[in-house]
């Protein structure tokens, strides 16, 4: 046992508690070591040579001496296959019904004796041996996978696996779910287990909560994601390839999946990066919609400890005329610390509060932890033992773990009737008059001063009635907890939109909300972390998350508060959070200069609230993410490429944030076309670098030419800024009303931008042709 690490646990959760983590974490390596036996001897296989094939649509089966293959485009272009007779469906990542395969593809022999699905956008050639090769259609090879190699347990059992695959020399990777070291994923090992770092992490600390085997690839021959469906343990190893400069001898870049068991099966998407996760989005589910005060500034804490702090900080914010949306209560306002109870002594009348919040805009939003205190007298544990809620361990006993409220049950929410069970629990959270859900700890974690801080991985799981252990259930136990929680909000109150993020889950969360950075560590790196950990979730489909800004853990310094700040009014989810044993997080606990800079920063973000919205629309119609990745839209631009520490936000906007103490001054590297700083309004010609002032008071944030977007005017309505395109070109953009908190789908309103003789003119697209914008408009950049 690391000592560290124990002293560390007793800090973070009392003596009492440790000494029931470190009786936990022994029981669960007992428990694992008796019920899940080393591997004995195992016999490896490959697929041998191939034998014959079958058309069906959308492509066909290849049979192999000691395997199987299926290839299956999809309507759309998504490209299916999987050895061994594994199809798409079961899946916990794909929404609803497989994709119809595309009637168009076609099996047809290929010259070397294997054979080929040709479909428009891509080929899919399967050689003698059970190599998949994607290529475009001009010959251009996006992947090559080697043919994969199992282990099979000699008594039987779930067959590990291993799938090599190789892209070309100049591609780079980004995505497997919610890296803090990313957002370019250089050579290295990544796990594929969601895992609290325990008390914290900091940037390059990896696995964190959410991982996915999820891999967009960028390259000169074009992007793709390759999704590898199964959802138990695994690694990938990846290295990024090397070019011979014309010598003709190129590396690979490559990717080594090993997984611990579960179906051999991928989905590729290829195109544009917009394509490819629109394809994707397609494939496993349009983002939700947060409600429109989710988009606006929250502002949380783990130990407000009554609702006399609360008001006396929303007053705060008031007071000094600061915009605020959201408050959070951490798990301090629950009765010793369980779940769906409330510290009635401390917060007396929690309705009245949310009512009185609520007429100032001010909403709040409630912790929601999954594990159940085990005690008799505990109604929720009461009810969940009466409808047998509780994941069991082999022998058929409560699987328990220690969490916040001490010794604990976990529900099983790969179950559909603890599901639904669960959801209705809800209702009193609606009571208590909370607008939205926080989940946490739903790795789920459990208290461990050594091993791994989660239930034993024996541990039974229902999965959709199939049945398994905690291996395969693990990875999405956040994702199922989601699922359960939105689709109970949905149930009970269904004029509303839930409002629901959550620090763990797996490929097809945004489904049912976002997420959050978990415990990103007070410090420079940190604040780095966090926006790879957004980037990279935004490419993995998860378009709605942000860090704790000014860390989770410690005490910022005003300036690196100041810069959290700044880069968290960017992002989708822009909230402030703190440990109980952190320093302070209210914008003027810093001093007089903080609170003026920190003012202009909120204050922009709320001028921006409808450009938040229309991306929030964005991201549901077509999976683009709000933030994107400076190679989005060119990707064949291969500096942009290797740029992690500046983003798109939407199409019109690039946000240049300051990561390093005493910043005042920055490179910028800038695509292609010409941008406007927005605060000086001077114009730089990209494609190229520039060094850009970066005071205190702001970060350089600039406007691409030609570009509309929806900002809240003076009086409060929505009008349009206008960046003037350059001489000869013509731009434009989109605009999505505002939803509110329902259901109703606002029309996607469009303009065109061009110069004419000097003067900028703006049109509105409608049926019948172009039109004078029904919106006021303010012309920027002349
Ligand atoms: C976890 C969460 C953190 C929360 C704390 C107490 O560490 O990540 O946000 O404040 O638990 O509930």
């Amino acid at each position: 046992m690391d000592v560290s690490d124990l002293v560390r646990s007793v800090k973070a959760v009392g003596t009492v508690q440790g000494l029931r983590a470190v009786r936990s974490a022994w029981r669960r390596q007992r428990t694992d070591a008796r019920e899940l036996p080393p591997r004995g001897a195992e016999r490896a296989r490959v697929p041998g040579v191939l034998t014959g094939v079958e058309p069906r649509p959308g492509g066909g089966v290849v049979r192999f001496a000691r395997s199987e293959l299926q290839v299956t485009v999809a309507a759309g272009g998504a490209v299916f296959w999987g050895w061994d007779g594994a199809g798409p469906l079961p899946s916990y990542a794909i929404d609803g019904d497989a994709p119809e395969p595309d009637a168009r593809a076609f099996l047809e022999p290929d010259k070397n004796g294997g054979w080929r699905v040709v479909s428009e956008r891509l080929t899919v050639a399967v050689s003698r041996h059970g190599a998949v090769e994607l290529t475009t259609p001009g010959g251009v090879v996006l992947r090559r996978e080697l043919p994969p190699r199992w282990w099979e347990p000699a008594g039987g059992g779930q067959s590990r696996w291993v799938q090599r695959t190789e892209v070309p020399a100049d591609a780079r990777f980004f995505g497997l779910g919610g890296r803090g070291a990313g957002p370019r994923l250089r050579d290295g090992t990544y796990a594929l287990w969601n895992t609290d770092p325990r008390g914290g992490f900091d940037r390059g600390d990896d696995p964190l909560y959410i991982t996915m085997p999820v891999q967009l690839v960028v390259a000169d021959a074009g992007t793709h994601l390759a999704f590898y469906d199964t959802t138990w343990e695994g690694k990938v190893v990846l290295s990024e390839g090397e070019e011979g400069e014309g010598s003709g001898h190129d590396r690979p870049g490559t990717s080594e999946m090993r997984m611990g068991g579960g179906p051999l099966r991928c989905w590729v998407v290829a195109g544009t990066p917009a394509r490819v996760l629109q394809g994707w989005t397609a494939l496993t589910g349009a983002p939700a919609l947060p409600p429109s005060w989710a988009l606006g500034t929250q502002h949380a804490r783990w130990g407000f400890g009554s609702e006399h702090e609360v008001r006396r900080i929303v007053a705060g914010y008031r007071e000094r005329d600061l915009p605020l949306s959201a408050l959070h209560l951490d798990i301090d306002h629950y009765d010793r610390h369980q779940v769906f109870t409330v510290d009635r002594a401390n917060f007396p009348d929690l309705p009245g509060l949310a009512k009185d919040l609520r007429a100032d805009g001010v909403r709040l939003v409630s912790i929601v932890d999954p594990a159940v205190r085990a005690e008799a007298g505990n109604a929720v544990y009461d009810s969940g033992v009466s409808v047998d809620a509780f994941v069991r361990d082999a022998r058929g006993r409560p699987a328990r773990g220690v969490v916040w409220p001490g010794e604990c049950v976990f529900p099983d929410f790969t179950a559909p009737r603890v599901r639904e069970w669960w959801g209705g629990l809800y209702e009193e959270r609606l009571a208590q008059g909370f607008s939205g859900v926080w989940h946490d700890m739903n790795e789920p974690a459990s208290f461990a001063p050594f091993g791994d801080p989660t239930l034993p991985r024996s541990s039974r799981h229902d999965l959709e009635g199939r049945g398994g252990d905690h291996r395969e259930a693990h990875n999405v136990y956040g994702l199922t907890m989601a699922r359960a929680g939105y689709e109970g909000l949905l149930r009970l109150r269904p004029d509303e939109r839930p409002f629901l993020f959550s620090r763990s889950g797996w490929a097809g969360m945004q489904r049912y909300g976002g997420t959050w950075s978990g415990d990103v560590t007070t410090g420079w790196p940190g604040l780095r972390a966090s926006l790879s950990l957004v980037m990279g979730l935004g490419l993995c489909g998860v378009p709605y998350s942000g860090p704790d800004v000014g860390g989770f853990d410690g005490r910022p310094s005003p300036e690196l508060y100041l810069r959290w700040l700044q880069l968290g009014a960017y992002l989708p989810l822009f909230r402030t959070h703190a440990a109980i044993w952190a320093g302070r997080r209210e914008p003027w606990e810093f001093g007089p200069q903080v609170l003026e800079h920190a003012r202009a920063a909120l204050e922009e973000r709320e001028r921006l609230r409808p450009y938040f919205m229309t991306l929030a629309q964005l991201a549901r119609l077509t999976g683009a993410p709000y933030v994107r990745p400076l190679w989005w839209g060119s990707s064949a631009d291969r500096a942009l490429r290797d740029c992690e520490d500046a983003f798109l936000l939407g199409d019109a906007l690039l946000v240049a944030p300051v990561f390093e103490r005493g910043g005042d001054r920055r490179a910028v590297r800038l695509p292609r076309g010409r941008w406007y700083d927005t605060v000086t309004g001077q114009a730089h010609e990209g494609p190229g670098q520039v060094l850009l002032d970066a005071p205190l008071s702001r970060i350089p944030v600039l406007a691409r030419a030609g570009s509309v977007i929806p900002v809240r005017g003076a009086d409060g309505g929505l009008e349009l800024e206008v960046w003037a395109p350059a001489a000869g070109r013509t731009g434009g953009g989109v605009v999505v009303g505002d939803a509110g908190d329902g259901w109703v789908t606002p029309e996607v309103e469009r303009f065109t931008t061009k110069l004419v003789r000097g003067r900028v003119v703006v049109e509105q697209i409608v049926d019948g042709g172009a039109v004078e914008p029904g919106r006021p408009v303010r012309v920027r950049g002349i």
